[in-house]
């Protein structure tokens, strides 16, 4: 792999769609490399944008807006951080050879859709999953719903971060549902799927590498099993490694392998899964770092964004795992622009703490505004000092007219 010198003829230049905390490590990761980075989001002052060599505000979504950002910009690589893209658009410069998308434009499209993701899993690689329907109206919500039986779960087929999401216990619930997957969902109409409940001991993510070996073939590695807690959709606490019996992890890693397979192209994903026993059920993946592997930068020495990074520039990883440890999220806790954070040196003075704040410039109450990392000897122990990290951070409102 060459290398070239950042804003210059020679450089290597990627482009990230989306720009929030996790692309704004990946971006810190191929700055280290000398690499180029132009950071992408809806909205100005994102994340990854504050450290990357441009930026662009764009409606992602918009095909034509694509195709005149890489026309623009001629990246080599396309890094896709969220899933609301104009997949088309990306397909189509990857058909015609204009940059690289990572993993591969079929990966996005398939992974943005809980539909194509389901359907790959269970038809093409016949993977242990939950039982699931596809409902277009309440009407058909309502059947599905009593043929996979109650509890069930109810997601809009496009939708991210528990948007959308819903349980139901009973019929009585079928229409809120119904309301809430269209309020929730990324597009007008949206399909939903439904989720028969399953009734897993924990759930972790698996977060596998597909890289370049040496040899030019392709290479899968896994990360030590991240746990995860989550609530209303959205993980609040992870953990690395989550112990889990031998026979679960090879099954674990079996159905990482074969999904990442199936997806194909160069980078990290996030496989996340269900474990009960030795039972395990693939649930989804992204093809991108993941939220709950934050985790990473406390406990591995190539963390998840370091891995994605080196797994775009066909360079050499390494999953391994150095010490215990956990993340605590760390949210807004109110509705404001410019918000302030204190308890910054408390948090710090927790043994083997780190904090991550996201510079996002508006907060609201349950928005990921940072995160809170600690290692330890023991998970138990992690997760206590990523706890008491995280609720010694006190965000608040900061008057504008006092400061200015
Ligand atoms: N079929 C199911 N059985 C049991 N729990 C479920 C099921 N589906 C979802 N959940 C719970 O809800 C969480 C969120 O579900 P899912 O990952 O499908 O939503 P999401 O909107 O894609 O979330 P994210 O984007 O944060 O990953 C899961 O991590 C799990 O805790
Ligand atoms: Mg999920």
């Amino acid at each position: 792999m060459r290398i070239g010198t950042p804003n210059s003829h020679s450089a290597t230049r990627v482009l990230l769609l989306g720009s929030g905390e996790l692309g704004k490590e990946v971006v810190i990761s191929l700055q280290r490399y000398g690499v180029e980075v132009i950071a992408v989001d809806r909205y100005p002052g994102a994340p990854a944008q504050q450290v990357a060599h441009r930026s662009h505000v764009v409606d992602m979504t918009d095909p034509a807006a694509i195709r005149a950002l890489v026309k623009l910009e001629r990246p080599h690589f396309i890094v896709p951080e969220i899933e609301a893209i104009a997949t088309d658009a990306l397909a189509e410069i990857e058909r015609l050879g204009l940059a690289e998308v990572i993993p591969n434009a079929r990966a996005v499209q398939l992974t943005m859709n809980r539909e194509g993701i389901r359907r790959l899993a269970v038809e093409d690689l016949g993977l242990p999953t939950s039982p699931y329907a596809f409902a277009g109206s309440s009407e058909e919500l309502a059947a599905a719903a009593e043929a996979i039986g109650f509890p069930c779960f109810v997601k809009p087929i496009m939708s991210s971060s528990g948007k959308g999401q819903s349980m139901l216990n009973g019929p009585s619930e079928v229409e809120a549902a119904w309301s809430h997957a269209q309020e929730g969902g990324r597009v007008k109409a949206c399909r939903v799927i439904v989720e028969g409940r399953i009734d897993f001991d924990f759930e972790i993510t698996l977060l596998t590498v597909r890289s370049q070996a040496r040899d030019g073939t392709v290479q899968i590695d896994f990360c030590e099993p991240v746990g995860h807690r989550q609530q209303g959709g959205d993980y609040v606490e992870s953990w690395q490694p989550q112990a889990m019996s031998p026979k679960a992890q090879e099954r674990a890693e079996a159905i990482a392998r074969s999904v990442v397979d199936a997806l194909g192209g160069r980078g990290l994903f996030g496989v996340e899964l269900f474990v009960r026993g030795e039972e395990v059920w693939f649930s989804e993946v992204s093809p991108r770092p993941h939220d709950t592997g934050m985790v990473t930068m406390v406990t591995q020495s190539q963390n998840e964004f370091e891995l994605h990074a080196r797994a775009i520039l066909g360079l050499p990883v390494d999953t391994g795992l150095r010490r215990p440890g956990a993340s605590a999220v760390i949210y807004g806790g109110v509705a404001a622009m410019g918000i302030a954070f204190d308890g910054l040196a408390q948090a710090l003075y927790v043994p083997e703490s780190e904090i991550r704040l996201f510079g996002k410039p508006e907060a609201f109450p349950r928005r990921r505004m940072g995160v809170a990392l600690a290692s330890a000897g023991s998970v138990d122990e992690a997760r206590r000092r990523a706890e008491a990290a995280a609720v010694a951070i006190r965000p608040l409102e900061v008057s504008e007219e006092l400061v200015s």
